[in-house]
Parts: structure tokens; sequence; C-alpha cells
């Protein structure tokens, strides 16, 4: 096992209208609070009145900013860090899904950088220390409401890059399942895929002495496989929902990756279809990670054996493990087409046109991936089979 250094600080708040306790626990943090969510659901649903009341009951000045768009732009981060920065917001409350969450965590970070907040994303400056920010979680998919990192996309150039720091966690995050009976079944798909892809992230590790880890995973992937059926069908199914959400959070809040090195190649690869397509992240992790674990399963067949026998019951072949192997890798795509997702580039509307300028841009700052390092033309070849 690695040796690891485990800090996860974000209070969570779980349960049947935990919405309305945010003044209190807003107020901690000051008076002056950034309001920021996206594209209206949250009007829609009621919770942002609800949020406003809970608010006002604290005496908490609420400055407002919405609009954050799925793939969240770093120009409006800049309208945030000015708003910020002209009335002295002492706290950022993300209302929404991973896209405002990490809106907020950009503004938070560029508020306190003594320069343009894109440096701290393409590695020319550090993230030292960010405004305090709480979460309202809406959708369970990103994992960013106890992550350390965002991922913001620059419209000039179309780069969707990624920025963190330990102080980038939110203080509390409210998680309130019965906000998730809004999701649309397409959403609440695209979320699932993407809290299973950051588990398969730190499962295909190269590190072998992490049986804990590997079974926290495997719980974590089971529980989610078995109620995703239910939320898609019965929207409004109270304990399934309950399930699906805690599971999206423990899958990104880093006890996951623990004692081991994860790989991220997947992510990487996605960052780039959804940087230049606009397309839901989870959507395009539907693509990518079945060619990922097609072109890869050979570097560890054990690992794949494993994956495949524990997740998905499948038998083990002793005779001939790389079936087992390949059975594991089909029973991804037969789940992930079951919730109504994308299994390649072309049932995603995306084309092989662009495939070499992704491999290109990808891996502009190396290779990526470490469970199998993976250049520019091993990304190229993970896109084409991504097209099949
Ligand atoms: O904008 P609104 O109107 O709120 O609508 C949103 C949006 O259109 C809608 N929605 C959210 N909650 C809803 C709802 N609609 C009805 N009822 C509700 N309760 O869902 C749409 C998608 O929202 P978005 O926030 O974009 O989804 P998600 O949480 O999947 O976030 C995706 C972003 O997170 C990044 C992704 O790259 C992507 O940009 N990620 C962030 C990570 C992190 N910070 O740790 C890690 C992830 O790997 C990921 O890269
Ligand atoms: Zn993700």
């Amino acid at each position: 096992m690695e040796n690891f250094v485990f800090q996860n600080g974000t209070k969570l708040i779980f349960g049947r209208e935990t919405e309305k306790l945010v003044g209190k626990e807003a107020v901690v943090y000051g008076k002056k609070l950034l309001l920021h969510y996206g594209g209206g659901s949250i009007k829609a649903s009621g919770l942002y009145d609800t949020v406003v009341q809970s608010l006002a009951e604290q005496g908490i000045e609420i400055f407002e900013l919405g609009g954050v768009k799925p793939n969240p732009r770093v120009s409006l981060v800049r309208e945030g860090i000015k708003l910020c920065k002209e009335n002295d917001i002492q706290f950022i409350l993300a209302v929404g899904g991973g896209s405002v969450i990490d809106s907020a965590k950009a503004i938070a970070a560029g508020v306190v950088y003594d320069g343009d907040i894109w440096d701290l994303f393409e590695g020319k400056g550090q993230v030292v220390d960010c405004l305090p920010i709480g979460t309202i979680l809406t959708i369970p998919a990103a994992g960013s409401e106890t992550s350390s990192g965002t991922v913001i996309t620059n419209e000039e150039g179309w780069y969707k890059r990624s920025a963190g720091h330990p102080t980038m966690r939110p203080k509390f995050s409210i998680l309130n399942p019965e906000l998730t009976f809004t999701l649309p079944a397409y959403q609440t798909a695209c979320g699932i895929t993407d809290m299973i892809a950051h588990i398969l992230e730190r499962y295909f590790t190269n590190e072998k002495n992490v049986e804990l880890t590997d079974r926290l995973c495997e719980a974590t992937l089971r529980t989610i496989i078995n109620n995703a059926p239910i939320v898609i069908q019965n929207p409004t199914n109270y304990e399934a929902r309950s399930e699906i959400m805690w599971s999206g959070t423990i899958a990104h809040n880093d006890i996951l990756g623990t004692g081991r090195i994860g790989d991220w190649g997947s992510h990487d690869i996605e960052h780039e279809i959804s940087g230049i397509y606009d397309i839901a992240h989870g959507a395009g992790l539907a693509t990518v990670f079945p060619a990922w674990m097609k072109y890869v399963y050979k570097h560890d067949v054990n690992r794949f054996v494993q994956f495949a026998n524990r997740v998905w019951g499948i038998e083990i072949d002793l005779n001939n493990l790389e079936k087992t192997a390949l059975a594991g890798i089909s029973k991804t795509e037969e789940f992930l087409t079951s919730i109504g997702m994308p299994i390649s580039l072309k049932e995603a509307g995306i084309g092989e046109a662009r495939i070499e300028e992704m491999a290109r841009k990808g891996t502009e700052k190396g290779p990526l991936g470490n469970f199998v390092k993976l250049y520019e033309a091993d990304v190229a070849k993970i896109l084409n089979l991504a097209n099949q």
C-alpha cells in the first residue's frame, strides 16, 4: 500500500429538508454572501426561495450571480471575481450541480489570487488560498461537493482544464435527496456514469496490496448499479435517490483512492470531448471509459477479472481469463446502454473529425494516465475505439 494522507474537512448535512439549515451554516462565515447558481432549475423547483428565506432570517446580505452553464465558463468566473472584490463578499454559496460548484470554487480562488484566474488552470500560478464556500447539491455526479478540484472551460480555444487545492473543499455541503427528484432521466444517468467513472479511475491501479479500498470501491459500485434503474424509472423514490446521492459523494471524496495511485486518463480524455463539443461530462465518459478498458486491459488482466467477478458477478473462467475480463467490459457497456448513455462517439453525436486535435490538445503537457501511460497516439487510438 502507498503512503497516504487523507483529510476531507467538508461538513456533510444529509437528509430531508436540510436546505432550510443553510442560513445558520453560512452566517458563521460572514454576512455578505454571493449566491451562485445555474440556468434556472433551482427557481423552477422552489429551492431558490427557500434558500433566500433561510439566508434572510440570519440577516445575510445576498449578492447574486446566476447563469452558470454546464461545462462552466471562465468568463462568468471573471465576472464573479469582480463582483466579490467590489463588494467585499466573504462567502460563496453554490446551489446546483458540479458546474455551479466548480464555478464557485474558481471565483473563490480568483478573489485571493493576484493575477488572471486562468493562470491557475494553466499551471502559471498556484492556488494558495480561497474564500470559503458552501454548497447545496442538486445533482449527484461530479463529487465537487467535497472535492478539492474545479474544472473550468476557457471559451478562447475551448480548453477544459482543472485546478485544485485543499482550501477549495467546501466548508459544508447540504445533500437532500428530495432535491434530485426533478432531475431528468438523462441527467440522472450522466451523474451515475460520472460517479462510476470516479471509482473506476481509482480502481484501476498498479498497487497490489489495497484489499480494503478495492472492496470499498466494489461495494460503492454495486450500490450504484443496484439503485440506478430504480431512480431512472421512479425519480421520486427517496431511498434509492439517497443511495445514489451518498454514493456520488463517497466516489469522489478521496477515501476510495487511499493507499493507491489512480489513473485519470479517461477523465482527461473526456475533458477534451466536453471542452470542444460541450456535451455532458457523464455522457462523454460513457463513450471513453469502455474504449479505454479495451485498450489497456491486457496490462493487468487479473485486475479486470476481479472487476468482472466482484462487481458484475461474472464467473471466472480459469482457462480463459481474458474472456472473463472482456465479459466485464461488455457488462459495463450493457449497463451504460440500459440507463440511456451513449457508448460511442457516434451515439453521442460526435464524429471522428476532431480526434487528432483532441489527442494533441490532451497530451500537450505530457502523457495521460497512470495505470498505463498514454501518449498522443494512444489517446487517438482510444478515441478511434470509442468511435466504433
Ligand atoms: O443549470 P441548471 O438550471 O441548474 O440545470 C442543471 C444543468 O442543466 C441541471 N440540474 C441540476 N440539478 C437539477 C437539474 N435539473 C433539474 N433538477 C435538478 N435537481 O443539470 C444540468 C447539469 O448540471 P451540471 O452541474 O453541469 O452537472 P454535473 O454535476 O454533472 O457537473 C458537471 C461538471 O463537473 C465537472 C465536469 O467536468 C462538468 O464540467 N467535474 C467536476 C469535478 C470536480 N470538481 O471534482 C470532477 C468531475 O470529474 C468533473 O470533471
Ligand atoms: Zn468526473
